[in-house]
């Protein structure tokens, strides 16, 4: 199974070394090698350097190369933003390649446009890595809670933010120093304004409220704050009255339907949230069925996006084979057994 890259950044660049780590489980769960054929960079200098450093792709400045390439199943959307990202993955749904993106801020302005596409082509369009990281929590509230109601939802959805704030709050670092670490350790994004101001997060919130409660919000209806108008004196009264300050995504049940904010919050310290630190992500649940549970893992960083991507991979690939198996769809389950029972 071939796939194309586009974009060889902080995500892009860590698939490759993933797919090798795991090739013999994954070829034991598919019977199916996944190999990256394709890699889609912005030059031709780009493409130079990386053939120098020893990358063994076919590094390609012009999506067409990859459009045109029979051979190619999956598209990996990871350059980000908006443009070009959305032609390209409308090209590539139309030309009858699965899409793979961690791309929150394309899926909650324009999902359902490229969702319809994706339909109508009889391909996939995943984005699991869009929310929370690694955490798989869209694939679990889809699956896991169709039997259920959720009521409200509180997320700690920003990494950036949340390790900010953990530095801020435990060691005394000032916003420059925690805001530039997080941009060296590849959580934040190339320009940090969205996840300072609340704005990533009012992204996936968004996302999570069409999984969550089958409802589609838009962003622009998303109340939201940030967290660069924080104080050090915010910070020693939440120290003093034993309250952590976390950037909280909510949504919550009401009467008309469904609210939903993004704000700096002050939590009791003994709030589940509230221990969630650094770049650890969250999302809190009230449901009807399950009580309150929550689902905490890696929210931002290389190797857990990067694992939230191949994960979608691996789907498609599963979904293809058990489209083209037909009558032999038992022994291609009996073969992939492991996969089964690890969902
Ligand atoms: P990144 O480090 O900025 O990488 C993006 C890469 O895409 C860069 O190498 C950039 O090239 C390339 N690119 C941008 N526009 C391009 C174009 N028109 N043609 C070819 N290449 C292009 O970003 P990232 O952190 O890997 O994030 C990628 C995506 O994953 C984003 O949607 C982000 O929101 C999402 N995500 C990231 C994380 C994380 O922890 N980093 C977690 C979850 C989701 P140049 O360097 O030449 O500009
Ligand atoms: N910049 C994002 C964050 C990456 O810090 O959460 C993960 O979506």
């Amino acid at each position: 199974m071939k796939i194309a890259l586009l974009g060889f950044g902080t995500v892009g660049s860590g698939l490759p070394a993933l797919i090798a780590d795991n090739q013999e489980k994954l070829a034991a769960l598919l019977d199916e090698t996944i190999s990256i054929s394709k890699v889609l960079v912005r030059s031709e200098e780009k493409a130079a350097q990386l053939r120098q450093a020893g990358h063994p792709w076919d590094f390609v400045t012009s999506i067409e190369a990859i459009l045109n390439d029979d051979t190619i199943s999956i598209v990996v959307e990871l350059m980000g933003r908006i443009e070009p990202a959305k032609t390209y993955i409308s090209q590539a749904l139309a030309a009858g390649k699965s899409v793979v993106t961690a791309n929150k801020d394309l899926l909650a302005l324009h999902g359902a446009e490229l969702q319809k596409l994706a339909q109508k082509n009889k391909v996939a369009l995943y984005y699991e890595a869009a929310v929370a990281g690694g955490i798989p929590i869209l694939r679990t509230l889809a699956n896991s809670f169709a039997s259920d109601k959720v009521t409200r939802l509180l997320g700690i959805i920003n990494g950036t933010s949340n390790f900010m704030l953990t530095k801020m709050m435990e060691e005394g670092w000032t916003y420059k120093k925690a805001l530039e670490t997080a941009q060296l350790l590849g959580y934040a994004e190339s320009d940090p304004t969205n996840d300072v101001e609340g704005i990533d997060a009012v992204y996936k919130l968004a996302l999570l409220s069409e999984f969550a409660f089958g409802m589609t919000i838009s962003p622009s209806q998303i109340k939201h704050q940030g967290i660069p108008t924080i104080q050090q004196a915010d910070v020693e009264i939440a120290n003093q009255l034993g309250y952590v300050i976390k950037l909280v995504g909510e949504i919550v049940e009401v009467s008309s339907g469904i609210f939903a904010e993004v704000s700096p919050t002050f939590l009791p310290a003994s709030h589940p949230l509230a221990s969630v630190k650094g770049v650890m992500n969250a999302v809190y649940l009230d449901s009807i069925g399950m009580g309150a549970s929550m689902f905490y893992g890696a929210g931002a960083g290389q190797n857990p996006t990067a694992t939230s991507v191949l994960a979608d991979i691996v789907r498609i690939v599963k979904r293809f084979k058990e489209q083209t198996l037909g009558k032999s769809f038992n022994e291609y389950k009996r073969a992939t057994r492991l996969a089964e029972s690890s969902e």
